[in-house]
């Protein structure tokens, strides 16, 4: 029975796009491997007792028994060739953050593909067309899923990247442990969806409290940071050492920018750092958004530096160019996003009713919140196809997205399939215009953005802060 279902999601969800002949995009890449053959790799999503969060045993929901998840490496052009084993006691699927796959790859249950029920295997097999750092996690239950463990990081090495001597991720997350030192388990509570999100007191890089990166002077760190944590947001510093931010959401910079104030990641956004062990010493990563500041983790550099003049700044890595917006052709579409609690645009107007929207997200991904966000005055809950697409564009045309923030909350919204030029924050034209997959909303900014929709298929476009979006603020569009 497992079976059968398991053989019929490799053949039919799974492979058949990208068979060559297959795939209608440019931008999402062909496979060629025999869609019979197996998998390069089985991933498997379970439950699971370890040390994370500070915790000498913590259980878990984990990729191959580890939270995060193993990091994921490959090279650009590669082709990610993995089957998701679930067995967990809920169904699951895998999105690939930020990375331009083909449709059926992009892990959206019931929109993309349908869900891996328990006990059953999807396989992803897609070329990574752009180097970068990236994460995946699940899309199902996604508000539980992801706090219980469930992410992990996934880097496309450049072909030319810029040399250093280390090369590391750091995925930040937060969790919230109950008086037992366990997961709490008020998932999609009211106050959460309605506020900040689910915060955590216990802050975490790559599991574990406060860890400490050992350097030797002279080194030069490649460092990969990664917002796993369901809703917080984070202004990190690390002082001490001279660094510099060359990437953003995977996309090079054009030039390497200094890190000397408060690099702001809000939850699904990442940064490429360099740093160097110019001096020894013990640094700490600190992250002071908000009131107070929090200890995130420590570099120490051992060894005297070499002598002679500091390293030249970094340069970031090359990219081949994504398609340039044509903004003069573009279609307009403006993203109002509303509700929650304080006010600033109230709740949805939205023609699904309280109780039908209960009974809907019984049957999806997003089964237990209540409805207090909007999109253009609609809450997108229960299942994802369960709603039309916002707006419809044709393959190859530029849209230009017209974000509005109408609410008193932060939201980093995401858009799926494509990046984003970041073209202007509250009227303000930016002289320098920024590749993101996810934008940072401060409570009532606006921000326009642009993109070729080149990637055939329906994607979500939703707010990352995961209770946000599990309250119904996300919105699904169509590329034809
Ligand atoms: Cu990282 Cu739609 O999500
Ligand atoms: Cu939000």
């Amino acid at each position: 029975m497992h079976r059968r279902h398991a053989l019929a999601a490799i053949c039919s969800g799974a492979a058949l796009p990208l068979l060559p002949g297959c795939a209608a995009s440019g931008s999402a890449p062909t496979a060629t491997a025999p869609a019979a053959a197996p998998a390069g790799r089985v991933l498997r999503a379970g439950v699971h007792t370890t040390a994370a969060a500070g915790q000498a045993q913590l259980p878990v929901w984990a990729y191959d028994g580890q939270t995060p998840g193993p990091v994921l490496r490959l090279r650009r052009g590669e082709v990610l060739d993995l089957a998701l084993h679930n067995a967990l006691p809920d169904p699951t699927t895998i999105h690939w953050h930020g990375v331009r796959v083909p449709n059926a790859m992009d892990g959206v249950p019931h929109l993309t593909q349908p869900p891996v029920a328990p006990g059953e295997t999807f396989r992803y097999r897609f070329a990574l067309p752009d180097a970068g750092t990236y994460w995946y996690h699940p899309h199902w239950g996604t508000p539980e899923q992801v706090e219980r463990g469930l992410a992990g990081a996934l880097v496309v090495e450049d072909d030319a990247p810029p040399p250093v001597d280390r090369d590391e991720v750091w995925l930040l997350d937060d969790w919230r442990l109950d008086g037992h030192g366990r997961i709490a388990e008020d998932f999609y509570g009211f106050h959460d969806v309605s506020h900040a999100g689910r915060l955590g007191q216990r802050l975490t890089v790559n599991g574990q409290v406060e860890p400490t990166l050992a350097l030797q002077a002279g080194q030069r760190l490649r460092l990969r940071l990664v917002n796993a944590a369901n809703a917080r947001i984070f202004a990190l510093e690390l002082a001490g050492l001279p660094a510099w931010l060359i990437a953003r959401d995977g996309m090079p910079a054009e030039e390497a920018v200094a890190w000397d104030g408060p690099l702001l990641l809000g939850p699904g956004m990442r940064a490429d750092l360099i740093v160097d062990a110019a001096q020894a010493g013990r640094f700490t990563l600190r992250d002071r958004f908000g009131r107070g500041e929090r200890v995130l983790a420590h570099v120490t550099v051992d060894g005297t530096p070499p002598g002679g003049a500091a390293r030249p700044a970094p340069r970031p890595a090359t990219h081949d160019p994504l398609p340039a917006p044509a903004l003069a052709d573009a279609l307009a579409q403006p993203l109002v996003f509303g509700g929650g609690m304080m006010g600033m645009g109230g709740w949805p107007d939205d023609p699904l009713t309280e109780r039908a929207a209960r009974k809907q997200r019984r049957l999806g991904g997003s089964r237990e919140a209540d409805p207090v966000w909007s999109v253009n005055g609609h809450a997108h809950m229960g299942r994802h196809d369960a709603h039309p697409p916002l707006f419809r564009v044709p393959r190859g045309r530029t849209v230009r997205l017209q974000m509005a923030n109408r609410t008193a909350w932060w939201h980093p919204i995401h858009v799926h399939g494509h990046h984003v030029k970041l073209l202007s924050r509250n009227g303000q034209a930016l002289s320098v215009q920024p590749w993101r997959d996810t934008v940072l909303l401060s409570p009532r900014d606006t921000a326009e953005v642009a993109f070729v929709a080149d990637n055939p298929g329906r994607w979500l476009v939703h707010c990352h802060v995961l209770e946000h979006h599990a309250g119904g603020m996300g919105a699904m569009f169509e590329v034809t």
